[in-house]
């Protein structure tokens, strides 16, 4: 029987070594959390890395093995590798450019060769598992490259390819010396996919621009096959959250949350560590909505969640201290006896707790600088099962396109955002009702079951156009 076989660097389950032994957590993270539901089905298989480097054949053999029996393959990373090839070219070189943060782009010949190398590495674990027939694909900005070595491998097999940040625009791309090999690699897809038209315009431009191709109506033809080019907005397991925020533990859950509380509002942003998602202007914002607006002050809380991420990263370790200093400052400033206007949280929390967090919030307010979907923002919509709760968003994530009835933001106009705040914090009742349940019927329509298999329909027709076309 044929099956799917999904590749990301990050495999849906990171293993962290403990007093005890080894053990098995769920990561974070959109492409992790999203995919995570849906992968399990037949005889599927995902490869990745699972987060960890090891000390010997045999720890890394009991990894092989227990991760096997929830189909997953493991593809181990050297310590070296780690850093040049995961924190260097991905997350130094790849991940500041396509977020447009340029100027934290690291130009490394050695990450790069790292890069190759890794690339080459999870090729040889697809062809390890492959048999004809299989449909795979792959999954993100670590793996660029990988397509086109698979497609070397496998000439006729059946590749889908998508990326879960956003593209840049060719003005950007081009300042990356590798443009051209990074094109080639993901042109050995059949079916490429974006969360916006935005970033596969961005794409099919840089495509016709570096590489020099056809690509009219969003097909490339590369001389010898047609590749598909599309927009494919991730949707969220909307049936888990929303039973997550009805089921009968929950009331208890949020007994703490409403002693601490009482009648104040709850504002609340969750993100992972990351320059991208915009965590310091939040911070001034909600600083001068306390300053500018008084009479909030003891009527609202930020709950801030900050989850571990990339810390070995410099930018990142830099933007912890921004942030630890920012919320010190602030809760300095403004806390009573009986008040302190931020809540923060620097570690990830279980999914029961974060529902607890999406049901508790009035507002949730997420203002990424660029961010290529952003799922957070349709886990708070999903868990609203009284409607009642604003979405403050900004333009800059991949989900404003959907959602057009939160309130949408610049994330570098403070004075726009302290607006939306005040706005959100006294919008009626039945004006939140409306919004939110537009919200929902989209997000319910789109979950990421649908986004699977428009996904994989457009895969399978992509092929039977090139059989077509031979
Ligand atoms: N998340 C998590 N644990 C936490 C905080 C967040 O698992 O403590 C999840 C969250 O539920 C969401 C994902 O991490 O599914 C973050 O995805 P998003 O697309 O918002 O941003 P990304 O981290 O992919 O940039
Ligand atoms: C984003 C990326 C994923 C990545 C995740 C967590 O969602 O699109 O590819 O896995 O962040 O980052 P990490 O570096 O911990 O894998």
């Amino acid at each position: 029987m044929s099956k799917t076989i999904i590749i990301s660097n990050r495999l849906p389950i990171k293993v962290q070594r403990k007093e005890e032994g080894l053990a098995y957590e769920t990561s974070e993270g959109g492409l992790a959390t999203g995919l995570g539901s849906i992968y399990k089905e037949g005889d599927n298989v995902w490869i990745g890395w699972p987060g960890l480097s090891f000390e010997d054949e045999e720890e890394e053999k009991q990894v092989v093995q227990d991760l096997k029996q929830q189909s997953m393959h493991p593809v181990f990373l050297t310590e070296s590798e780690i850093k040049e090839f995961y924190e260097g070219f991905s997350n130094e070189t790849l991940w500041p450019s396509f977020h447009y943060f340029s100027q934290y782009t690291v130009y490394d010949d050695a990450y790069w060769a790292a890069y190759q190398h890794v690339n080459q590495k999870f090729c040889q674990a697809v062809m390890e598992l492959a048999q004809p027939g299989d449909t795979i694909w792959v999954h993100d900005y670590q793996l660029l490259l990988l397509p086109a070595y698979i497609r070397e491998a496998f000439p006729d097999s059946s590749i889908g390819f998508f990326q879960h940040i956003p593209f840049p625009s060719y003005e950007v791309f081009r300042m990356l010396p590798w443009r051209e090999q990074i094109l080639k690699g993901m042109l050995g897809a059949d079916l490429i996919g974006f969360h916006t038209y935005d970033d596969a315009r961005h794409f099919l431009s840089s495509v016709s621009r570096i590489a020099g191709m056809n690509t009219a109506q969003g097909l490339i033809d590369n001389g010898h096959r047609q590749i598909m080019v599309d927009a494919f907005p991730m949707g969220i397991d909307y049936t888990k959250y929303a039973q997550l925020a009805g089921s009968p533990e929950m009331k208890e859950k949020l007994i703490p949350y409403h002693e601490v509380l009482h009648d104040q509002k709850v504002i609340l942003s969750i993100d992972r560590l990351d320059y991208s998602k915009g965590i310091p202007a939040r911070l001034q914002a909600f600083e001068l909505l306390l300053q500018e607006y008084p009479e909030f002050r003891e009527k609202v809380t930020l709950f801030m969640l900050v989850v571990p991420s990339r810390d070995q990263v410099e930018k990142y370790k830099e933007l912890k201290e921004t942030i630890d200093e920012l919320v010190g400052r602030i809760n300095s400033s403004y806390r009573t006896i009986t008040w302190n206007p931020i809540q923060y949280f620097y570690r990830s929390f279980p999914i029961e707790e974060l529902s607890a967090l999406y049901t508790v919030a009035d507002i949730a307010l997420i203002t990424p600088m660029r961010d290529g979907m952003n799922l957070v923002c349709k886990e708070f919509i999903a868990s609203k099962l009284d409607q009642k709760g604003v979405l403050i968003l900004s333009e800059m994530a991949g989900a404003s396109k959907e959602l057009s009835e939160a309130i949408i933001i610049n994330p570098n106009d403070l004075g726009q955002m302290v607006q939306a705040m005040r706005e959100a914090m006294i919008m009626p009742e039945e004006e939140q009702q409306t919004r939110m349940q537009h919200m929902q019927e989209v997000l319910k329509r789109y979950d990421i079951h649908q986004w699977v298999s428009i996904f994989m329909n457009r895969l399978e027709y992509i092929k039977l156009k090139q059989l077509s076309l031979a």
